[in-house]
């Protein structure tokens, strides 16, 4: 229907309806998550602000120790997301061990993990950032706090990934496993609203994005692929386009609605990469894999993978199928440089 506002509880809602079991749990949790994504917006978008109003680390006007906004980030997703009992355990990207609920609160069936702020070192010349997130059901006993097998999870046993980005508008992307739907934030009313319902990713793309100033550090089928891509030939529509901005939400935003594929590979550097399974490769894997995209490791589907630790590195090649696909026969010598 045209001109009808669906918000995002409103969707939430309507798809927690499909199972009768729900108990509206989610809706609570994914309504808390959402307040923190505003907050963290509003404060993304006063950073250029802060030299005039208070340094990192100094006392701003207000007599506020003013903090870094990877901090602040992390700090508002845990306080939003601790005391509503929806709750047993979460990990972020910014603390080294588990996040337990604090005990005078009830504990609940979810575990989240999350990057608060991912790009954060582009924060300083006004480039999009992002917050990405990912949902678990417990495996660990109910009524007791979570552990941290309940963050060790396979990415595939997600119910529910997403993001937000903080770019020319503020958007928040999301998955239960019913496609990919976007919503944008409306400061007017500070509402997000549904903007980009059921998010296909292209079947093949034009764009590639990856940091090739590695170039050198990287295994002999990486080169060879990048260099394929590079390569003129008009019937298969190369060379591919470039586009890299090293905040991996919004390369990964950018390609989910045009086309492509982000890689991160491996290099003698970083044997692993630089990602992180839990808190950004597996939350994107299942949104690219729900808008009809691939996501690997080079070798394996990333939500295959059982993370051994909490910050465990992964290679990541994501985007369109056509293009991962690709990747995939360089990297296991089916495919090689004319
Ligand atoms: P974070 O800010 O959460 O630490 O993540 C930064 C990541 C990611 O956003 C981006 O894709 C990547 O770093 C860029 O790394 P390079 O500078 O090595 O290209
Ligand atoms: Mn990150
Ligand atoms: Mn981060």
């Amino acid at each position: 229907m045209s001109g009808q506002i669906i918000t995002l509880t409103r969707h939430i809602i309507e798809e927690q309806r499909k199972y009768p079991e729900a108990t509206g749990k989610f809706t609570d949790l994914m309504n808390d998550i959402a307040f923190a994504a505003k907050l963290i917006s509003y404060h993304v978008n006063k950073a250029g602000l802060m030299e005039i109003l208070g340094e990192t680390g100094n006392v701003n006007v207000q007599g506020e120790v003013v903090k870094k906004l990877d901090v602040f980030a992390n700090e508002t997703l845990v306080k939003a997301l601790d005391h509503n009992g929806h709750t047993c355990v979460m990990a972020s990207e910014e603390e080294e061990d588990i996040i337990s609920i604090p005990e005078e609160y009830p504990l609940g069936k979810y575990v989240v993990v999350f990057d608060p702020l991912d790009g954060s070192s582009n924060i300083d010349a006004n480039v999009s950032v992002g917050t990405i997130f990912s949902i678990y059901n417990r495996v660990s006993p109910d009524g007791r706090p979570g552990r941290l097998e309940d963050c060790l999870q396979a990415g595939k046993r997600q119910v529910c990934a997403g993001y937000v980005i903080y770019g020319s508008s503020t958007m928040l992307v999301y998955t239960t496993g019913n496609g990919v739907h976007g919503f944008t934030l409306d400061p007017s009313y500070g509402e997000f609203v549904l903007s980009h319902p059921n998010i296909r990713i292209p079947k093949k793309g034009k764009i590639y994005s990856v940091n090739e100033s590695y170039f050198e550090f990287w295994d002999e089928p990486i080169k060879q692929y990048v260099q394929y891509i590079k390569q003129v030939d008009g019937d298969t529509n190369r060379p591919m386009n470039s586009r890299y901005i090293g905040s991996l939400v919004s390369d990964f935003h950018r390609n989910l609605l045009y086309g492509g594929i982000f890689l991160y590979p491996p290099s003698i550097k970083a044997p692993s990469g630089k990602l992180r399974l839990l808190y950004e490769a597996n939350p994107l894997a299942f949104i690219v894999e729900q808008a009809g995209g691939k996501a690997i490791d080079g070798k394996r589907r990333i939500m295959d993978i059982v993370p051994e630790k909490l910050h465990q590195r992964v290679p990541l090649f994501i985007g369109s199928e056509d293009d991962v696909k690709m990747v995939e026969e360089f990297i296991e010598g089916k495919r090689k440089l004319n």
